[in-house]
């Protein structure tokens, strides 16, 4: 029996609603899947937490958490009663730098029953590897002059470890995929880091010769996002064209609310984090429609992370088989509620896994 302590941070909003109902499924994961057990320890980590404390998390907060296997995360942001800043800052950024979560993995699928704005959306499946630590977005540089004289400066700082770590991560995942990996560079036009980034990207391929790989400009590549992107499998980005092009994924899918995403730590020393794409929703939070797949498949990404690779793909096939037979929250065109898709998803977990309910 293989067992794993998660900590369990729902947040603030809708995080509070798909949570639990993620909760409900992995439990479902472990009874179907026999071998596997989770321990969750939730804390109550939040906006609220923080008009009661005036912190976001404890002063050791990371010492705890540095204990689990896995941060299991909702979303966070009350705009209404707190500045986002505090609350981003206080508690995501804080996680994500201490615990050196230096990439950013987001997938981007067509799903069956889901309206992509694709008009041809084929059937996509790819996913972008972010550089998320370093890169274009550093705090190095500044302002000189005044009036018609100002001058701003914005350094990239591109590391060879960063940069190494990043493809890595890429080829890794793609050797567990369909195997090809394809860069995104912009060395026409960015002639120090992207140059350097691209002779990087040679010698990683050389590391692995049966794996296939391709190098796109960015404004290109960005532009076979929407025109054909079946062509990809895993995309290695630099921070900057990361964001964008997880955004862009986000968006030929359908819905923010079915996006998922994980912080990944490679060193092992510290936890990675488990995350929807989307925020706390404050718009929709109490109506019971939030949608849970992005929580869900955001918990399938968990279990890959732990290396079950069985049960997790399961687990999306069995997300895909509940909005193909419209079974769907109203944010993506059906009239289902967030409770309503997650019991739909453990039944037919327990279906495929021709698990006996009656015992
Ligand atoms: P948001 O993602 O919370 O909502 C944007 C729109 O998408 C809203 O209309 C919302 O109803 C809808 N939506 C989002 N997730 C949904 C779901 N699962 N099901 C159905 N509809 C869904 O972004 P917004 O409104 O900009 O931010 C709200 C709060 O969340 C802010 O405080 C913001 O700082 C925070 N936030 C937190 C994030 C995080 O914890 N990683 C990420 C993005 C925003
Ligand atoms: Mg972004």
């Amino acid at each position: 029996m293989k067992s794993y302590d998660i900590a369990v941070i729902p947040g603030d909003g809708i995080g509070k609603e798909v949570v639990p109902a993620s909760l409900d499924v992995l439990h479902t994961v472990a009874e179907v899947h026999g071998g596997l057990r989770f321990h969750f320890t939730s804390f109550p980590w939040s906006c609220d937490y923080y008009l009661e404390h005036g912190t976001m998390m404890p002063e050791n907060g990371l010492d705890i958490l540095q204990n689990y296997e896995a941060i299991f995360l909702g979303a966070v942001g009350d705009p209404a009663r707190v500045p986002d800043h505090i609350s981003l800052w206080g508690l995501l950024i804080k996680i994500r730098r201490g615990f050196e979560q230096s990439i950013n993995v987001r997938p981007a699928k067509y799903f069956q029953g889901l309206e992509s704005p694709l008009k041809n959306p084929k059937h996509f499946d790819l996913i972008v590897v972010r550089e998320n630590s370093e890169g274009e977005y550093s705090e190095i540089g500044g302002r000189i002059y005044n009036g018609e004289d100002q001058i701003a400066i914005q350094n990239a700082v591109f590391s060879r470890k960063g940069t190494e770590r990043v493809m890595r991560y890429a080829f890794e995942l793609a050797k567990k995929r369909r195997g090809h990996v394809t860069s995104a560079t912009k060395s026409n036009g960015i002639v120090h880091t992207m140059p350097f980034w691209d002779d990087v990207f040679k010698d990683i391929c050389k590391e692995y010769p049966d794996i296939g790989h391709a190098s796109y400009h960015i404004d290109a590549l960005s532009a076979f996002f929407v025109t054909k992107p079946e062509i990809f499998d895993v995309v290695v980005a630099s921070n900057l064209f990361g964001d964008i092009l997880t955004d862009l994924g986000g968006a030929i899918m359908g819905s923010i609310g079915i996006a998922p995403a994980a912080n990944i730590n490679t060193s092992g020393k510290y936890p990675s984090m488990f995350e929807p794409v989307h925020g706390s929703a404050p718009d929709i939070y109490g109506k019971g429609i939030a949608n849970p797949i992005g929580q869900i498949w955001t918990a399938k990404m968990m279990l890959d992370h732990f290396g079950e690779f069985e049960i997790a793909n399961l687990l999306l096939e069995a997300i895909e088989d509940v909005t193909s037979r419209g079974i769907k929250t109203p944010d993506i065109g059906g009239q289902s509620t967030t409770r309503e898709v997650t019991e739909e998803i453990c039944r037919c977990l327990k279906g495929m896994a021709g698990y006996n309910r009656t015992r």
